[in-house]
């Protein structure tokens, strides 16, 4: 077996008490997001988003998070590509923070809605204009017969948009995910890890926080 697959790291003696964590869950996320900073985790912002289909099937993919505020967390997309369609027909996502360095995760559990068309064109203002080609030559989640497919396309764009502003396509926006759940895990040693979790039952329900076993 792989060297790897037969580590038995221990996970440290930073505890994770209830005293430490700020009332507000969501201020909470934002602190353990700048420690994640400061620690200079690669892409401290990239979450898990996983995802239920109609047929029941789970699939998971990595997002940046845009925004985390106390309407919600926030990330951009093409709304036509697989986790778009599912999060449409099953409102009820996941979010994983992998702060594996830090011996830290956070799991959002919430409901996914687009925002409003004004605020993904605020996203799309803000966005390098390359990548807004890319956008537009990309449909998300679709086969495509080889790369150069995918290049001829960002060269008729280029040639489409050339001297003006690139539009928002219409498939294109962002992604609110009101939280209900967010835990906050802390490894510690011997597998006896610290999980907080704070719940509430709809946004507009104050906060409960339970700790649960390892
Ligand atoms: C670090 C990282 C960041 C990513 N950020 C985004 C993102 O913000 N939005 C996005 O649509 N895809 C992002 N992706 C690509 C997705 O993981 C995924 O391949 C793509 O969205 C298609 O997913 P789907 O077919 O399940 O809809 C990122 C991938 C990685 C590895």
């Amino acid at each position: 077996m792989s060297e790897s697959l037969r580590r038995h790291t221990d996970y440290g003696q930073v505890g994770l008490d209830e005293a430490d964590l700020l009332r507000d869950p969501v201020e909470q996320f934002l602190a353990w997001l700048r420690d994640a900073e400061s620690a200079e985790v690669f892409e401290p912002n990239a979450m898990v988003l996983g995802t239920v289909g109609a047929d029941g099937a789970p699939s998971s993919r990595t997002v940046l998070l845009r925004a985390a505020n106390p309407a919600g967390f926030e990330f951009v997309t093409t709304l036509s590509s697989r986790k778009g369609r599912e999060l449409r027909a099953q409102s009820g996502v996941s979010l994983l923070f992998p702060w594996y360095s830090l011996r830290r995760q956070v799991i959002v559990l919430g409901d996914a809605a687009p925002v409003a068309e004004s605020e993904a064109d605020a996203y799309w203002a803000d966005r390098p204009r390359g990548s807004q080609i890319s956008a537009w030559a990309s449909e998300q989640s679709e086969p495509v017969a080889d790369r150069g497919v995918l290049e001829q396309r960002v060269g008729e764009y280029e040639a489409r948009f050339s001297g003006a502003d690139v539009p928002r396509p219409p498939q294109w926006g962002a992604v609110r995910v009101v939280p209900r759940s967010i835990e906050f895990w802390q490894g510690r040693s011997s597998r006896l890890h610290d999980r907080l979790r704070f719940e509430r039952a709809d946004a507009m329900s104050a906060w409960t926080l339970r700790r649960f076993q390892p």
